[in-house]
């Protein structure tokens, strides 16, 4: 079959690589893709945030089955689009991605399934925001309501703090996104996150992950879209993916279909896991990232099957075969990320690195230029290996990150640390 997927970053590229292994594809395009993926598929560069524009693409191009990798597509109803116009497609309706792009919803389906997750107010003015605040002390948690691409949260360990982050978001910081406020409980405890793909009434769960958040070792520094991941994440045990299955997902996934919004696509559920129970943090409706890089190297060519399966509806008959292994991916990012950064320096060393089914390097923000691979982004690789343990998956993605040669890109060193 001629496969889509959109999206360009490691996620996409870890995407492409699994569809890819699978001898159904045919024809595999990826739009608009980077420099590591243009090495396994085509790329092509239209609007992915255009209903019609990937329509019209797919019908020129005789697309027979389209995954959509990003948030933003989902959100604009890419997804919509092209369901309505009969193409096979992997990722929820914008009414179901709601999910991730509205944190007031997610609070609202929790309560009405009576899903665990961290008390909450939502405000839409500054002064009854201050007043909760003020009443509940800190710590305290400060959420603006929209996509604000990972920025718009503020663990606030102060009041003053607290009080900060309200008026930044009725400021216009977050522009539309700010306009509506979730104010929450602090939760302690781990966090880790977990995958489950459900077709609208079945679910399987296809893995769990952590990944790191903070750009320095030992979880320092500024928050970043995450320097790294590992899978599987011990802390949530068996019996912890049961409770969470039980207590938050299929209630979850059972009260958007009793709404007439069946979510379809794969539910990324962030856990805070403490004495033993998890409570959910958040909904994402798409993979993490780089946290799919790692899910997709223990999977392989089998992801294409559970996709296919999960968006044609027959979920209940797939099964996940799991190998007893552990993978783990280091995010090389360009010096200064997650502030300013330079683009455009030169990558040199990838091609001596073999690329194998235990150890890949996803391209996340990278462009060919005359022959040579430039940095385009703050993420920029992510160095990826497979093993018997999570050491041994460890010390094989250190080892290809030494041997990569570029000087203005920087790693942390201690990804994993948590769990060995
Ligand atoms: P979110 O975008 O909702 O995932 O929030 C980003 C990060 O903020 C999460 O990954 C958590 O580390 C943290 N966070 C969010 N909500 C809470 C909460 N209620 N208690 C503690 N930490 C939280
Ligand atoms: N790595 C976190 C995310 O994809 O949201």
């Amino acid at each position: 079959m001629n496969i889509l997927i959109l999206g360009s970053g490691g996620r996409e590229h870890a995407l492409a690589w699994a569809v890819k292994q699978n001898p159904k594809t045919d024809r595999l395009i990826v739009a608009p893709g980077n420099a590591g993926i243009a090495q396994l598929a085509e790329c092509a560069d239209i609007d992915i945030l255009s209903g019609a524009t990937v329509v019209t693409f797919c019908e020129e191009n005789a697309i027979d089955f389209v995954i959509i990798g990003p948030e933003a597509p989902l959100a604009a109803g890419v997804a919509d689009a092209t369901r309505a116009a009969g193409i096979l497609t992997f990722g929820p309706s914008a009414a179901a991605a709601r999910l991730e792009a509205s944190k007031s919803f997610t609070k609202d389906i929790c309560d009405a399934c009576a899903a665990p997750t961290a008390a909450w107010a939502r405000f839409t003015e500054a002064a009854p925001a201050r007043a909760y605040i003020a009443q509940k002390g800190a710590p305290i948690v400060v959420k603006a309501d929209g996509l604000a691409a990972g920025k718009g949260v503020i663990v606030a360990m102060t009041e003053a703090e607290a009080l900060a982050a309200i008026d930044d978001m009725f400021g216009g910081e977050f522009g539309a996104a700010g306009a509506e406020v979730v104010i929450e409980e602090f939760m302690a405890g781990e966090e880790a996150s977990f995958f489950i793909l459900t077709d609208g009434t079945n679910a399987l769960p296809i893995g769990t992950a952590q990944d790191h958040k903070r750009v320095g070792d030992g979880d320092t520094g500024p928050n970043t879209g995450g320097m790294g991941a590992y899978s599987p994440a011990p802390v949530l045990t068996d019996a912890i993916a049961a409770q969470a299955m039980a207590e938050i997902v299929l209630p979850t996934i059972r009260e958007m279909a009793r709404r007439g919004t069946p979510y379809q696509g794969v539910l990324y559920a962030g856990l805070m896991i403490e004495n033993g129970r998890a409570r959910l943090v958040e909904y994402n409706a798409r993979f993490g990232d780089p946290e799919c890089q790692v899910l997709m190297m223990r999977l392989g060519a089998q992801a294409l099957d559970l996709l296919l399966a999960c968006a044609e509806g027959r979920l209940d008959q797939a099964q996940v075969h799991w190998a007893e292994d552990h993978a783990l991916t280091v995010v090389i990012a360009a010096r200064g990320y997650p502030g300013a950064y330079t683009k455009g320096s030169v990558i040199k060393g990838l091609d001596a690195l073999p690329e194998t089914s235990s150890q890949m390097v996803f391209h996340a923000g990278t462009t060919a230029k005359n022959g040579a691979i430039t940095a385009t982004g703050g993420r920029v690789l992510n160095v990826t290996a497979r093993g018997a343990t999570l050491a041994e998956a460890q010390a094989k993605a250190y080892a290809m990150v030494d041997a990569i040669d570029w000087p203005e890109g920087f790693c942390r060193r201690d990804i994993g640390w948590r769990a060995l």
